[in-house]
């Protein structure tokens, strides 16, 4: 992830540098651009690893700001408004329904068309900010093909590829992209570029659940994994 770890030395061995961005550099990946990255930037800590910004923190942001902070409220507002984790967590504890065919724990329906819940409409905007995440996140997949400027596989390329192909396949299949791309039209017969891209949201909305979960998980272990090799503590061995 953009803005997490910063580290990087050889291209087979574990990194123990500092003064990166992302995740590919994380692997211990470099090039060109990132070295003029690490004369830019603040020496590390004690453990050999800064989590900076990309380009590092202004000098008036407060000292308990991490990059995590400016990075994950927007995929973790994306998660927390989507429809599948709206319902879990509503059944589970607003009671707001509290499950099909069972009274409320009040006097009428508020549902989502009043404060606070209404506010779950932002979701729309999270999608934009989340296809957006991954342009990001293909990028850094490519930067983890390069080693020292030959192409390259190594176990942390698969993983950040596994993570990008879950995290794909849970956003291409969220409701609200389903209604920009053809839902907002009652007829989509005279559009066949919308019904195709209809159809095809339809096809990953229809395990949305399942995609929610693994991608929750593949994220997690792709920012423990690169954390990890970027302290020296894992290696990332090369495949290809
Ligand atoms: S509805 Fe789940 S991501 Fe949009």
């Amino acid at each position: 992830m953009p803005g997490d770890i910063a580290v990087g030395n050889d291209a087979d061995e574990a990194p123990i540098g500092a003064g990166h961005t992302d995740a590919a550099e994380g692997l211990g990946r470099h090039d060109a651009d990132a070295e003029a990255g690490v004369a830019a930037r603040p020496p590390a800590d004690e453990d050999g690893v800064q989590v900076v910004a990309p380009g590092g923190m202004p000098d008036w942001m407060p000292l308990w700001v991490t990059g995590a902070m400016l990075v994950l409220w927007a995929p973790g507002g994306f998660r927390v408004t989507c429809y599948y984790y709206r319902g879990a967590y509503y059944k589970a504890f607003w009671a707001d329904p509290p499950s099909c065919a069972v009274g409320e724990p009040r006097k009428k329906y508020l549902g989502e068309r009043s404060f606070p819940l209404i506010i779950q409409n932002i979701h729309r905007y999270f999608l934009y900010l989340a296809l957006l995440f991954l342009v990001i996140l293909a990028h850094d997949l490519w930067k983890a093909l390069w080693f020292d400027g030959k192409f390259g596989i190594g176990v942390g390329t698969i993983v950040l590829a596994l993570n990008l192909v879950m995290l794909s396949s849970y956003t291409f299949g969220c409701h609200s992209l389903r209604h920009l791309v053809g839902g907002l039209y009652d007829r989509l017969a005279q559009r066949p570029l919308r019904k195709t891209a209809y159809d095809c949201v339809s096809c990953f909305n229809r395990r949305h659940m399942l995609w929610a979960w693994c991608s929750l998980f593949t994220v997690g272990f792709s920012d423990l994994y690169v954390r990890m090799c970027a302290m020296g503590i894992w290696t990332d061995w090369r495949i290809l």
